[in-house]
């Protein structure tokens, strides 16, 4: 068991490069085994969750294999469309392996995300988006069952912009004769991303970004090499890390552009933001006025991947903060544990109400899941005195090494074997 010991109360200087984003090298190690052709993806950050990735690729006969940080995916003898529950359990991104299995095999099943049920996890969404494409679809002994031999183009219409059930139709439509529509789409950069990459293989998609995707079947595909962008998360975290501690950071390789929800709102504080030559700069005094209201929204709105992050920043805001979490109504575990380290933090349904504290005091608390660790981080960053966090695994799900780039800004955090 490993665990983070931080000494709080330092000031954040230096520079610090940000990884290839997660939430993008998933679904595009998803996608390659759509041609059958060579993938090669360059600047492969080497989560957690990319490591599981990769095996579930293996799984299915994919051969994956590392140079340094270059991956190459061969999944010409990739044979196997049906991924076990070991694997949907720990990774819940293999419900993105639907859409590519479907337009390799035309089938494809794969164990319930997490062991649930269809009636209450929520995949409804992909589910309804593969039947409207004629997909036919069963429930069986926790397994859904995807028959896509009769895959039919057309229009499909999301019920909510949800960021894995555009991916999963994007990866699912690419062979379908004719155009295929998907209307009221999520809008992430990563869904760019994906559709960069896609069609570095010889797809025809157009429109990500916006809220109607189009994508015009292919039947052929070509080698490719691809770089994946930045993680705009990470970024996110770290210019929060920034405001909330004080100092002068250089982030290299994020782009402004895509965390511009957040970066207004710092602004409005009187942080110091400004982006240039492939660098974003971030001047923080330290402890700030509270932002009165976030709610968390699908892009270009707040992120919920930053909500804990932010949180944790105003929890030695001055005044009175209202977090409204919209989009998933457990991702607010970390409140207890800032408040064992002093916060005021009250709960209601999906609403934290964050009292302003002078300061926060270090304690033993324990990261629930990746966003929450996150979160910790920074309250230990600059809560007075010693932070321990429990179950580390979940941060490195999608933060390569938290303390090593904390360590290069000058923070005073190790990582130690219990
Ligand atoms: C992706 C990100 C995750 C981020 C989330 C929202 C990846 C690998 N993960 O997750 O980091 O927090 O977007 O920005 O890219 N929903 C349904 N039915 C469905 C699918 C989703 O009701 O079939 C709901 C979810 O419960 C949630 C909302 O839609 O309330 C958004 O979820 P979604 O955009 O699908 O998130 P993910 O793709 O799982």
């Amino acid at each position: 068991m490993e665990i983070l010991y931080i000494e709080g109360g330092k000031k954040l200087n230096g520079e610090v490069g940000i990884a290839t984003a997660k939430n993008s090298l998933l679904p595009i190690m998803a996608g390659s085994i759509i041609s059958g052709k060579k993938v090669i993806i360059d600047k492969v950050a080497k989560f957690s969750d990319v490591m599981q990735m990769s095996k579930i690729l293996e799984s299915l006969g994919v051969i994956v294999e590392f140079e340094n940080d270059t991956m190459i995916i061969d999944s010409s003898d990739c044979n196997k469309y049906a991924i076990k529950e070991e694997y949907t359990k720990k990774v819940r991104s293999s419900i993105f392996m639907l859409g590519p299995m479907l337009s390799r095999f035309g089938k494809a099943r794969v164990a319930y995300p997490g062991g649930c049920n269809i009636g209450n996890r929520p995949i409804d969404l992909h589910i309804k988006g593969l039947k409207s494409l004629n997909v036919k679809i069963e429930e069986r002994h926790g397994y859904i069952y995807c028959d896509g031999r009769n895959m039919k183009g057309g229009e499909v219409h999301l019920d909510f912009p949800s960021v894995g059930a555009t991916e999963n139709l994007m990866m699912a439509s690419v062979k379908i004769k004719g155009v295929t529509t998907i209307h009221n789409c999520a809008r992430e950069p990563e869904i760019v991303d994906l559709q960069s990459f896609l069609n570095s293989m010889g797809a025809k998609v157009y429109g990500a970004g916006s809220s109607t995707i189009y994508v015009e079947g292919v039947d052929s595909f070509c080698d490719t090499e691809y770089t994946p962008m930045k993680d705009r998360i990470i970024a996110g975290t770290y210019m929060i890390a920034c405001a909330m501690c004080g100092g002068e950071i250089s982030l290299s390789g994020g782009k402004k552009e895509h965390n511009q929800a957040v970066i207004n709102k710092l602004i409005n504080l009187g942080v110091h933001i400004n982006e240039s030559k492939g660098y974003i700069e971030i001047k923080s005094s330290g402890r700030l006025k509270n932002i009165p209201l976030i709610e968390t929204q699908p892009y270009p709105g707040f992120p919920t991947d930053l909500q804990n992050q932010i949180l944790a920043m105003q929890t030695i805001g001055r005044g009175t903060s209202v977090i409204n979490e919209n989009l998933f109504e457990s991702r607010f575990k970390i409140c207890n544990e800032l408040n064992k380290m002093g916060a005021d933090i009250t709960l209601k349904d999906r609403m934290a109400i964050i009292k302003g504290v002078s300061r926060l005091y270090g304690a033993n608390v324990t990261a629930s899941d990746l966003r929450c660790g996150a979160g910790l981080v920074l309250a230990g960053l600059v809560a007075d005195g010693y932070t321990t966090i429990q179950d580390v695994y979940h941060i490195d799900r999608g933060y390569l090494s938290i303390e090593e780039d904390f360590c290069k800004l000058g923070a005073e955090i190790k990582r130690l074997n219990k």
